[in-house]
């Protein structure tokens, strides 16, 4: 590749979670408030200024690429998007994939597939549909678990996304993990970071994963693994299932020296860390007169600024200095 994506802290850059759009169908409460304010559509790149920008990168040594959102399949070109990026695997791209809520995947899934995705992370905090509806604040789980299934059968892997909630979702962990590797799926849990105000208070269902990891080792046989999907997860096999768990643990033991991840958001800004208000301005970059050489010296910038770690913390709420929502940055 060009020039590889190498940070101050000699980490070498090599995955890439663009959004396509900050919109969501959900208004998941430690996600964001019910009367979230999204972005004037013009404001976000094209499907062109994306793809360019996916190929820059790529060009840089960018070897996996995750579409994040808001909600990515709420974006109506999308699947073009994934088609024209599916075009790249094997040709420097080495992974290509999305993260969803599931509720339209059931239109997508065979399209997607066929793009050349070969797995997808699906966000599903509960299979309670009284609970689903509190914590999204819409009734969508149907679609949800009809969209997993759809995975499945155009043959994608699906990790799900679990959020771990104290007083929420904490008794039904168990069940979430029996039930997705008896489908043959993993599972990832989740610390809930503090990014952007919502309406409640997160701390409030902040549950650390060492608390969840002992309570699930009363229940089951928890094997640590070695695999890794390129991400903040790690994995452990469950013994008496099979299956893999995995725990990602941004608050209780951050994976920052490891990092290997930079994000965009839907309007074209590199946010070097998802803890961090160090930014460069990818759209500007892209709508000059010299997009080539401006995306070159944006990326360099990029790497110049990449802080070495975040510093959440969960119980003051304290997160990025220019707090932003998830759903901004793409997680
Ligand atoms: P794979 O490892 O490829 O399966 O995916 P992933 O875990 O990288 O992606 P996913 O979109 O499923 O993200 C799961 C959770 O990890 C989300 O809550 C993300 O915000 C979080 N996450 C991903 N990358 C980072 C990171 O660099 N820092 C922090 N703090 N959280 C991250
Ligand atoms: N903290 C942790 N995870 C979050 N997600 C959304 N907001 C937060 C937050 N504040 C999760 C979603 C999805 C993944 C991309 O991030 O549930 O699974
Ligand atoms: Fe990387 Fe920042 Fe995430 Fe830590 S918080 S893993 S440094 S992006």
């Amino acid at each position: 590749c060009a020039k590889p994506l190498v940070d101050a802290f000699n980490r070498r850059i090599s995955y890439l979670r663009l959004s396509v759009t900050d919109r969501c169908d959900l208004r998941c409460t430690y996600c964001m408030p019910e009367a979230m304010q999204f972005l004037p559509k013009k404001d976000v790149l094209s499907l062109e200024e994306l793809h360019k920008l996916a190929l820059a990168m790529i060009d840089r040594g960018i070897t996996k690429i995750r579409l994040t959102g808001g909600e990515p399949l709420v974006r109506r070109d999308v699947v073009d998007l994934i088609a024209a990026l599916g075009r790249k695997l094997g040709d420097g791209l080495e992974e290509l994939t999305l993260t969803t809520n599931g509720t339209q995947l059931a239109d997508h899934a065979e399209a997607i597939a066929a793009a050349g995705v070969r797995r997808i992370n699906v966000s599903l905090d509960t299979m309670d549909g009284a609970l689903f509806q509190q914590l999204s604040r819409r009734d969508r789980l149907v679609q949800v678990l009809q969209g997993i299934a759809a995975a499945k059968e155009a043959g994608l892997k699906v990790k799900i996304n679990t959020v771990a909630l104290k007083g929420l979702n904490e008794e039904e962990i168990p069940y979430l993990v029996e039930w997705a590797h008896a489908q043959g799926h993993d599972i990832t849990l989740i610390e809930v970071m503090p990014l952007g105000k919502v309406d409640g208070e997160r701390v409030d269902h902040y549950l650390p994963l060492t608390a969840v990891r002992d309570a699930l080792e009363a229940r089951f046989t928890l094997e640590d693994s070695d695999f890794r999907t390129g991400g903040p997860s790690r994995y452990v096999t469950v013994r008496e299932t099979g299956g893999r768990l995995g725990f990602i643990t941004p608050l209780t033991n951050n994976f920052c020296a490891g990092c290997n991840r930079i994000r965009v958001t839907a309007t074209g800004q590199l946010f070097a860390c998802l803890g961090g208000a160090e930014m460069v301005d990818l759209r500007a970059a892209l709508r000059s007169d010299d997009p080539d050489a401006r995306l070159a010296d944006a990326l360099d910038e990029a790497m110049r600024i990449k802080p070495e770690r975040h510093h959440f913390r969960i119980a003051e709420g304290v997160g990025p200095a220019q707090p932003r929502h998830m759903s901004v940055t793409g997680g």
